[in-house]
């Protein structure tokens, strides 16, 4: 008789989030993102919405970046991206090089990643589609987020607590769950963070309300935007009701329009003079999975 397989079930868990979709970043001009988030990453301008100069779109799988026109905004820390093709990135990098010689712009090569730089320094560890990322060919699986001193367990604790998620604290960082294949990372750091300067993520709950109730009673929520929307911003340790560090949260319902929307994904290595019928779109789900 063949021996049965055990299984941990336990992997397939997720929490209360279930999504982290978009990093807004207020961007001062248009021109410069375009060179650097189409030209240089490879990402897609969103065709179907914020199609204006006031902000634009730039879709990355199943997630985004907002880029509302602005002041720049820079999140303190970095984000993870996962984008096929390391040879074609590094040459699109090197390719838009010139054009944003006067920005913050750089990037340089690492074992198991490219570090790329914005022009108004926000930063990108792109990795290549793998069993790391598993059911993922172009997306956002995680975002790290400087965090003082100390902080760690205490920003694990109001993740597990209020917005009823995975979330645990090692020496010197916390990990939240915020989706299938994604986290946050809170790094504690001693140099001293930059003020907050407005940039918020985005985050999908499946149960919307019980995180709500427990936030308001906290005095935390800052923003009550629409029947499917809310914002907080601080995250603060449940003992001492002291902030431990400052990030927007963006939080929406499943019941949201715009949940798990389908974004349109170019594959930027395909070109006028390099076209084959049916090979325009990238594909973002079905990475190789380590079984
Ligand atoms: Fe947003």
């Amino acid at each position: 008789m063949a021996k049965k397989t055990k299984y941990d079930r336990t992997v397939e868990d997720l929490g209360n989030i279930v999504f982290l979709e978009h990093l807004n970043v207020k961007a001062p001009d248009q021109r410069l993102s375009t060179i650097f988030y189409v030209m240089g990453l490879g990402l897609t301008r969103d065709p179907y919405l914020v199609t204006g100069i006031n902000n634009m779109w730039i879709n990355c799988g199943k997630s985004q970046f907002h880029l509302p026109t602005g002041p720049a905004q820079v999140l303190r820390g970095l984000t993870g991206l996962v984008i096929p093709g390391r040879e074609a990135l590094l040459e699109r990098l090197e390719m838009v090089k010139d054009d944003l010689a006067q920005t913050s712009f750089m990037f340089s090569e690492k074992k198991d990643h490219v570090e790329v730089v914005c022009p108004w320094g926000n930063r990108f560890k792109v990795h290549e589609p793998g069993p790391k990322f598993p059911g993922m060919m172009l997306g956002m699986p995680y975002m790290e987020v400087n965090a003082p001193k100390g902080s760690s367990s205490g920003i694990a604790r109001f993740y597990e607590e209020i917005l009823d998620t995975p979330a645990s604290a090692g020496k010197t960082s916390a990990t939240v769950s915020v989706g299938p294949g994604q986290k946050i990372i809170f790094k504690e750091t001693s140099k001293k963070l930059a003020d907050y300067d407005g940039h918020h993520v985005a985050i999908y709950l499946a149960n919307f309300s019980r995180p709500y109730e427990k936030l308001l009673k906290l005095g935390l929520i800052t923003e009550e935007s629409d029947q499917h929307q809310y914002r907080f911003l601080d995250i603060v340790d449940l003992k001492s009701k002291k902030p431990l560090v400052r990030l927007e949260h963006e939080v929406r319902s499943m019941r949201h329009p715009l949940y798990a929307r389908e974004h349109t994904n170019r594959n930027p290595n395909i070109s006028n003079r390099v076209y084959a019928p049916g090979h325009q779109d990238a594909v973002y789900a079905s990475a190789p999975v380590s079984l």
